[in-house]
């Protein structure tokens, strides 16, 4: 077996407690006969991770290591994705695509220290996360292998692998097979599978796992104010917060109203549609309320070139090419362009939507004096004769050879 040609003696395995990486560490144990160092983080998915320790020991693992890294995310990677408005396709806000390179960077410094040939996950072999684990890990640890058992096992199904756990002695919690496949972390949560799968269906309810449906939320609109600092938020209601309690906060007002639920067909590295849920009340409303703070403090040059690398921002995220050169290129001219982006964005939540009511900066460009149809108008309106003729020079000779 090609297994045994790898010659792999210790891996660190990406592990989340689920079935799927619990039944990973027992079959790369008899498989590669290696050791396996389990790794864990908290990416602000909201669960007790505490109990993990003893559970990868049990199943086999020779240690866990378990880490918070909320901070490192908000700082490292949704800083840069709330200055680049990021949004695949226009609308996912890519929770999961930047909590992997995050965890994998990771992956890769525990591997070294714990002097492991190879780092290991538990994704399949039809999704973009095996992709965002292996080209940063490529990118970051080039002499690491990297292991997929989803995509080199025998187990079919979720029954065969119940049974090779039970056979193992792997505590199996007896629940039902889940609906749907889950991930979740501060920024979102990405559903997928089952019923989802029909992109002509609507969603049953039960699909929504953090946000109340738009038809349950409050008959009274909520008004919030998000204060930014060079294009990071850093307020909420005029009180300081770290960006991952204003997350967590805005996730539980956003989510509270039905804000934040994404329905779409995406299209996937690995050449699939494939139609996804997510939810993400703090990342819309922060992407909402950043872009309109950005339409009175950005010059209208850079407010109508900039969309055009955010998307190639929002591509390279959902590619795993985070650690690339252009990605980090592109943050930089991001990070340029948000050193006036300071102020105050106030927006109401209504039964799903969120709309802005009032936006105030200190570096507003926005001028009264110009913008005005009342007293107090300054524009130079005899001006507009002479720039209109000029600008609509080229429409005249084009209307000439007609
Ligand atoms: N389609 C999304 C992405 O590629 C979500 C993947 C979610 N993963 C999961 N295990 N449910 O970023």
């Amino acid at each position: 077996m090609a297994a045994k040609q790898l010659n792999i003696k210790k891996c660190a395995l990406a592990y989340s407690g689920g079935l799927d990486t619990s039944v990973i560490i027992r079959w790369l144990i008899e498989n590669y006969g290696c050791e396996v160092v389990a790794f864990s983080a908290d990416l602000g998915q909201g669960e007790d991770l505490e109990p993990l320790r003893q559970k990868a020991i049990d199943t086999g693992a020779s240690k866990i290591i378990i880490e918070d890294l909320r901070e490192e995310f908000c700082q490292d990677f949704l800083t840069p994705s709330i200055h680049a408005n990021s949004l695949y396709e226009g609308k996912y806000p890519l929770a999961t695509a930047l909590g992997r390179p995050l965890i994998a960077k990771w992956l890769v410094d525990v591997a070294r220290k714990e002097g492991a040939d190879a780092i290991a996950h538990g994704c399949t072999g039809k999704g973009n996360d095996q992709v965002r684990f292996e080209v940063v890990t490529t990118a970051l640890g080039p002499e690491l292998k990297c292991l997929a058992p989803l995509r080199e096992w025998e187990l079919k199904t979720r029954d065969e692998e119940i049974e090779y756990a039970k056979k193992h002695k792997i505590p199996v919690k007896a629940t039902a097979a889940k609906p749907y496949s889950l991930d979740s972390n501060l920024w979102g949560t990405s559903i997928e599978c089952g019923v989802l799968e029909d992109p002509a269906a609507e969603p049953p309810e039960d699909a929504w796992q953090n946000t109340t449906s738009p038809l349950n939320a409050p008959d009274k609109p909520q008004e919030i104010e998000i204060g930014f600092d060079k294009g990071t938020p850093n307020r909420l209601n005029g009180k300081s917060m770290k960006m991952s309690r204003l997350i967590e906060e805005l996730n539980k007002i956003g989510g509270g109203h039905g804000v934040g639920r994404i329905d779409m067909v995406e299209n996937r590295l690995v050449g699939i549609k494939s139609r996804e849920l997510y939810e993400a009340p703090a990342a819309q409303i922060l992407i909402f309320a950043h872009k309109e703070l950005e339409a009175i403090c950005l010059d209208r040059e850079l407010v109508h070139f900039k969309p055009h690398l955010e998307v190639k921002f929002a591509e390279l995220a959902y590619y795993g090419l985070w650690f690339s050169p252009l990605r980090e290129a592109i943050s930089a001219f991001m990070t340029l362009t948000q050193k006036h982006v300071t102020g105050t964005v106030r927006l109401k939540l209504y039964k799903g939507s969120v709309s802005v009511t009032g936006r105030e900066s200190r570096s507003s460009l926005y001028d009264t004096s110009l913008a005005t149809y009342d007293e107090g108008d300054q524009f130079d309106h005899t001006a507009a004769e002479g720039f209109i003729k000029i600008f609509g020079l080229p429409s005249k000779v084009l209307a000439r050879r007609k």
